[in-house]
């Protein structure tokens, strides 16, 4: 039963490391036939033997590989295998590690000196603002008879809070942009020298642009992010200068992407689901209820992983040091044994919980800050253009790479 190698005891393979990313056609449209396939017949998966990779598809399961705060993110603890040092070649300098890739207590000390600003009462205060660039976006489309969501109202967006959060110019929204998707590559394993090439010039370029905004600083504080972490880095040994970079990175990068394609799959969910968006027009206070369905439905990040340091059993599999377990948080959203109706689309559902901010201690920083984003954004944009319908001269299609999901573009008419 067990897929070692990728056979099952059914005649037909299993599907490759490859074809459960969106670099793959097929899954890339319809990822929930194999997902659903390997929940039932292998729901501890051997993705990649060589390197030691398995494929978690079932949502308890994930859950507590979440929650296990005794396995790492941290790859330089384990063996390093090809794969890794792939990965590690293309950094534009030493691997210098975000909070996202380390454990305690050095994601504790980095965590612990920005979540101050990311809590629930800090977003609340950023509400009326996020409001406001969502006008500006709204009103620079009125005369518009078709446009794309993605490009001029998803995507800008959540750069311009991230950008006035961390103190840098918005109007640099363009430079960030491309650095972002540029950086997406970093989880291509399949891209091309090209992409290679911009994925270290985005970061050669994003660890630049931080070193001058961090400078500018040091004469200068505001009462801005970057002018925190300075402070907190001149009162004493609390960060290096090289960790305020890589945190500044983080929070440029993890804050826009994920949360633009939250509020495209949701735009795009809504549209193809009338009765959902008539319910939702009708009722507006089910908006926090259904951004949680919109992220068990169509979850941004679809893969985290966690690091066994030693071995142990996962799922009653025996799992060993240094293999590494993914975590598919796009199947953890419609596993049967967690919601009834999985594959639908409903905004009451009673039980919307999901694993799409990931788990345990490395829980989402942002995730009060990304709800309040795509609520605010997803009610404006339908309060605006009631009228909102799908564009059929631009096919939907979604971006190619994997870790992330979302829509390359949404082309809507707004009458
Ligand atoms: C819908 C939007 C978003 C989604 C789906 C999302 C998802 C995630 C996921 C899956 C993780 C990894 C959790 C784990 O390994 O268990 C994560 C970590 C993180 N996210 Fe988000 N995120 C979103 C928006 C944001 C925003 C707006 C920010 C901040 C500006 C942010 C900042 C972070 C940070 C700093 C971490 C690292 C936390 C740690 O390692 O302790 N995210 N996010």
């Amino acid at each position: 039963m067990h897929g070692q190698g990728g056979q099952t005891m059914s005649d037909k393979p299993l599907p490759t490391d490859l074809e459960l990313t969106a670099l793959d056609p097929v899954f890339r449209e319809h990822p929930h036939d194999r997902l659903d396939r390997l929940r039932s017949e292998d729901p501890v998966y051997n993705l990649d033997a060589a390197v030691g990779r398995l494929l978690l598809t079932r949502f308890e399961d994930m859950r507590a590989v979440l929650a296990d705060r005794s396995l790492s993110k941290d790859p330089r603890k384990v063996p390093d295998t090809p794969r890794r040092l792939a990965l590690m070649a293309d950094m534009p300098q030493a691997f210098e590690p975000s909070m996202l890739h380390l454990d305690d207590p050095d994601h504790k000390r980095l965590r612990g000196l920005v979540s101050q600003a990311f809590n629930q009462r800090s977003v609340d205060a950023w509400r009326a603002r996020i409001r406001a660039i969502a006008k500006a976006l709204l009103d620079a489309l009125a005369d518009r008879g078709s446009f794309d969501v993605i490009g001029e109202y998803a995507a800008p967006l959540p750069i311009t809070v991230i950008a006035e959060m961390l103190g840098v110019d918005p109007g640099d929204m363009r430079q960030f942009k491309r650095w972002s998707d540029a950086q997406a590559h970093i989880f291509n394993p399949a891209r091309s020298p090209e992409e290679t090439a911009e994925l270290r010039a985005a970061g050669q370029g994003l660890n630049d642009y931080f070193t001058r905004a961090i400078d500018a600083r040091r004469g200068r504080r505001g009462d801005d992010l970057i002018s925190m972490l300075v402070a907190a880095e001149e009162a004493g040994d609390r960060l290096s200068a090289g960790e305020i970079i890589v945190t500044c990175n983080l929070l440029l990068i993890a804050g826009n992407l994920t949360t633009t394609d939250l509020i495209g799959n949701s735009v795009l969910a809504l549209l193809r689901h009338s009765d959902q968006r008539a319910k939702l027009c009708v009722h507006p206070e089910l908006m926090p209820n259904a951004v949680e369905e919109m992220l068990r439905y169509d979850p941004p990040v679809v893969q985290v992983h966690r690091f066994a340091l030693e071995g142990r059993e996962v799922a009653g599999r025996k799992v060993h040091a240094g293999q590494e377990m993914v975590c598919s948080l796009l199947a953890a959203g419609h596993d049967p044994a967690r919601h009834s109706n999985p594959h639908g689309f409903d905004i009451e559902r009673a039980d919307t919980t999901h694993l799409a901010f990931g788990g345990g201690a490395h829980y989402c920083l942002g995730a009060p800050l990304a709800r309040a984003e795509a609520q605010i954004a997803i009610a404006a944009l339908f309060e605006r253009f009631p009228r909102l319908q799908l564009d059929p001269q631009h096919a939907v299609e979604h971006k190619r790479v994997p870790v992330f999901n979302g829509l390359e573009a949404l082309w809507v008419h707004a009458a």
